[in-house]
């Protein structure tokens, strides 16, 4: 049988920012006839052939999620000799088709995810067996890669090692509740990329950096458009704007501080070398050494998203005595509040502003953080206070980076 959904998505250890990425993603696509199911890690979405195509297109832009591919067979588990036979359908057309491109031996990954490992050591075996008798009769030599852990899939970075999305496919399937799904992997998040662009840089400094997973992640909600321009108000050494760079996009950044102001520029810098056409790279980026609450003062056009990691308060070892942390929290509000002001007024009608806000937890009733809701009606922004899609409450949390400080992303809008 067809499957009912016709994609899967693997949320990364953020479920909840995957699915916020997800929504976003779809917001984009206003998909006609769309429907979901959630299980585990895993989102399964109906989606036309059309829509499929963008979809995976736009996920490259992503930050948290793992992977996601196509679905293509539902069956009750049961039907074993129905399931079964539907599988070498699948198998044999991919191998086929697969070995047209490459002439050369197979590497497959099995994926199988169930709430058993009865189940999942069964479905595991018959799909060997299946490729196995395939390779028999078809003559094409395919090497069933072995798995490095316990979760009966391949890591992101054993994916990327072994080019399985080049010299061969990984076939994935799902067992939820009396059903049973089927796929292909069509991409997998490549942490090889992210571990070179992060070396890359020329100055790197631990304690303001945002990671390079987080500002894609920010950077896609913000739902700018190629060519559009980005700023970034806190720029520190400049990940988020290297990110939007990265994307297309023009990117302006501001730091009071002047080693962060020359940080961001070098790094910048660097980046533009790699291009035969430096000087139109050059012209995309513009760094400035401002306190941003005085932007008013350097910026001259409108842009089209704001997205920043501001200033999260002072580096600490330890929570603050509470009254100290209602005064930082405050403090925060002030800062925040009059930096939107003030680049609100460039920022275009309809447009977004992406932004981490920190939150100090001492139990699970006291978190002390600022109030963004007065933060944006003293901005006049919206903020955003459900996802699109999926039952999704945001502000959503994000954690905490340097175990004391947690952090919420807050999405808010320019009406
Ligand atoms: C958390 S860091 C930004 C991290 C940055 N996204 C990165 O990856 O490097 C916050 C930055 O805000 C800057 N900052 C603090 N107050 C500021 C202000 N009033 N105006 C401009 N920059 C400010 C600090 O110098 C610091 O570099």
């Amino acid at each position: 049988m067809i499957s009912k959904y016709s994609v899967f998505v693997k949320c990364g250890s953020n479920r909840e920012l995957s699915k916020l990425e997800t929504s976003s993603l779809l917001e984009r696509l206003n998909p006609k006839d769309f429907s979901f199911q959630e299980w585990k890690q895993n989102l399964l979405l109906k989606l036309s052939e059309n829509e499929r195509g963008r979809f995976f297109k736009l996920l490259e832009h992503t930050g948290s999620i793992v992977k996601s591919g196509v679905l293509e067979i539902e069956e009750n588990i049961q039907r074993e000799k129905e399931w079964k036979l539907e599988l070498r359908k699948l198998l044999d057309k991919t191998v086929r088709k697969k070995y047209a491109q490459t002439k050369k031996q197979l590497k497959v990954s099995i994926s199988i995810q169930s709430n058993s490992n009865e189940v999942t050591t069964k479905i595991h075996k018959n799909t060997q067996r299946i490729l196995r008798d395939l390779s028999a009769d078809s003559d094409i030599p395919i090497k069933i890669l072995k798995l490095k852990n316990e979760n009966f899939e391949q890591t992101p970075f054993q994916y990327h090692k072994e080019n399985i999305s080049r010299r061969g496919f990984e076939v994935t399937g799902f067992v939820i509740k009396s059903k049973v799904f089927f796929g292909i992997t069509k991409w997998v998040t490549n942490p090889l990329v992210d571990i070179k662009q992060d070396e890359g840089r020329k100055v790197r400094f631990f304690t303001h950096g945002t990671s390079i997973k987080l500002a894609r992640s920010l950077v896609f909600l913000s739902q700018i458009q190629k060519g559009g321009t980005l700023l970034d108000p806190f720029c520190g050494t400049g990940t988020i704007l290297l990110e939007g760079l990265k994307q297309g996009l023009n990117v302006i950044g501001i730091d009071k501080d002047p080693k962060c102001f020359r940080a961001s520029k070098e790094n910048l810098n660097q980046y533009t070398l790699h291009f035969p056409s430096k000087n139109q790279v050059k012209e995309k980026w513009k760094v400035f050494k401002q306190d941003s609450r005085h932007l008013s003062t350097i910026l001259t056009n409108k842009v089209e998203a704001i997205v920043t990691e501001p200033y999260l308060g002072p580096f600490l070892n330890e929570l603050p005595e509470e009254y100290e942390a209602e005064s930082i929290m405050s403090n925060l509000e002030q800062l925040y509040v009059s930096v939107l002001k003030t680049s609100k007024e460039f920022l275009k009608t309809n447009s977004k502003v992406v932004m981490i806000v920190p939150e100090y937890q001492y139990s699970d009733k006291l978190v002390i953080k600022p109030n963004i809701e007065k933060i944006a009606n003293r901005s006049s922004l919206v903020l955003e206070t459900e996802s699109a899609f999926f039952s999704l409450t945001t502000p959503i949390s994000i954690g905490r980076k340097h175990n004391i400080i947690g952090r919420r992303l807050a999405v808010f809008s320019k009406s």
